[in-house]
């Protein structure tokens, strides 16, 4: 009985540091993956141009289009990616250097 209540704290530790480490990660190294990926058909300058206009609800809407149209996101990153591009000042972040 004892053994079992053990390994089950175990597991719980091994998945709450996974996610956390997948956390850390995804938040802060989108902006280099969006630049690349987002930078293969067009200048990112069309994406600069936008920051600060769209809405959380429209980057998703954009990002979401250009997976379809070949955009190479990592699986799971629309969210993230959106998420990034509407936090982003205009002229602002890795994507417009
Ligand atoms: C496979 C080629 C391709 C890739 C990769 C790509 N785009 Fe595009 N993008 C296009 C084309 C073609 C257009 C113009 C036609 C259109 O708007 O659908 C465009 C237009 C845009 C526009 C202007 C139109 C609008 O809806 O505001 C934005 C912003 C944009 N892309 C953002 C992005 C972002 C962000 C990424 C990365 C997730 C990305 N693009 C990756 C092909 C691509």
């Amino acid at each position: 009985m004892m053994v079992r209540k053990v390994r089950y704290v175990l597991a719980g530790c091994v998945v709450a540091g996974v996610f956390a480490l997948a956390g850390v990660g995804g938040a802060s190294d989108i902006g280099p993956t969006v630049k690349q990926s987002c930078s293969r058909c067009h200048t990112t300058k069309r994406i600069c141009l936008n920051l600060g206009v769209k809405s959380d609800t429209a980057w998703k809407a954009t990002v979401a289009r250009m997976v379809e149209k070949g955009a190479q996101l990592p699986a799971g990153q629309i969210d993230a990616a959106a998420g990034y591009l509407t936090g982003l000042a205009p002229g602002g972040g890795t994507v417009c250097e």
